[in-house]
């Protein structure tokens, strides 16, 4: 599989790359069916979303561990299985045009996407795993990219630790390959350790890990930089706080693409465009999609 090839138009691919966040989520309730249609509708290249993994194995599209916040449903989505996260409404909380939106599963957020439009499937952490990434950090002292035994020995450690993080990153693997969408599908992560898992099991599927700057915490760049290329994964996707011109220069002369999350703002947006960003993440592709229109970036 070529690895350029990613979402519609991967022969053609735009200068600076529009990727819906939770769908065109600005104007419909997030990680819906319905915020994804709008997406396609604006023209965005890929829609973002974000998956956690149900009671009963099913890979289900939300942004927060529990339904509270986007539904009218209470409790952490690890304790529902498919039927029940099935009957609550995660549209009306934006407004009665949206009552009865359902959680979308994986699948059927893949489904709607295919031959249509590229999708980032976003795989949230079920569990902190931190011996795991203290474990990776110790390996990446002792060589600048992971060996073949060091990833052998790895995901003995991942299967012994009984992480949650695994199944939902194999569910999710799966999904993908079941509409052979491996080339319009891409996963990213803030955690290494779904990182490691995807590149590790699915070499033929696009993966970008997501991280930012603390300036309380420089230690967590410090590492972010050091994982990312320690994984040698196929992108960085930083906050744009967190970017600047030679940062967003390195990753790139290291092959790397980097997108921005999330970026609302069209002050913002067309800084990182002309700074030369690979992608934008954006809640309004309709206004970042014009923008770089008028920009000549597109
Ligand atoms: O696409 C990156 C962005 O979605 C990460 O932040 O919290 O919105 O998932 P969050
Ligand atoms: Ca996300």
């Amino acid at each position: 599989m070529d690895k350029d090839r990613r979402g519609l138009g991967a022969t053609d691919r735009p200068q600076v790359e529009v990727i819906a966040h939770r769908g065109a989520s600005a104007y419909a309730p997030e990680n819906t069916l319905a915020a994804f249609e709008l997406a396609v509708a604006q023209n965005a290249d890929w829609y973002e979303l974000d998956c956690y993994i149900s009671k009963d194995d099913v890979v289900v599209v939300l942004h927060d561990t529990t339904v509270d916040r986007t539904t009218n449903g209470t409790g952490p989505v690890a304790e529902f299985a498919l039927e029940e996260l099935k009957l609550l409404d995660a549209g009306s909380w934006r407004g009665e045009a949206f009552a009865l939106e359902p959680i979308p599963t994986l699948y059927e957020s893949l489904a709607m996407a295919k031959d249509r439009i590229g999708v980032y499937v976003e795989i949230k952490s079920m569990a902190s795993d931190s011996e795991l990434v203290a474990m990776l950090l110790e390996m990446a002292e002792e060589t600048p990219h992971m060996t073949p035994e060091q990833a052998e020995a790895f995901m003995a450690a991942i299967e012994a630790s009984g992480t949650r993080n695994l199944a939902l990153t194999r569910e999710s693997i799966a999904d993908i390959r079941s509409l052979n969408m491996e080339d319009q599908a891409l996963i990213q992560s803030f955690s290494a350790i779904v990182c490691f898992i995807a590149r590790h099991e699915a070499p033929e599927i696009v993966v970008e890990y997501l991280g930012g700057d603390d300036p309380d915490n420089p230690q967590q760049w410090i590492n972010y930089t050091r994982l990312g290329e320690f994984l040698q994964v196929d992108g960085m996707n930083p906050s744009h706080g967190s970017i600047t011109p030679e940062r967003l220069a390195a990753f790139q002369e290291a092959g790397m693409r980097v997108n921005v999350y999330t970026v609302n703002n069209p002050e913002d947006m067309a800084r990182l465009a002309r700074m030369g960003v690979d992608g934008i993440i954006t809640d309004y592709p309709d206004v970042c999609l014009d923008l770089l229109e008028e920009l000549g970036l597109r």
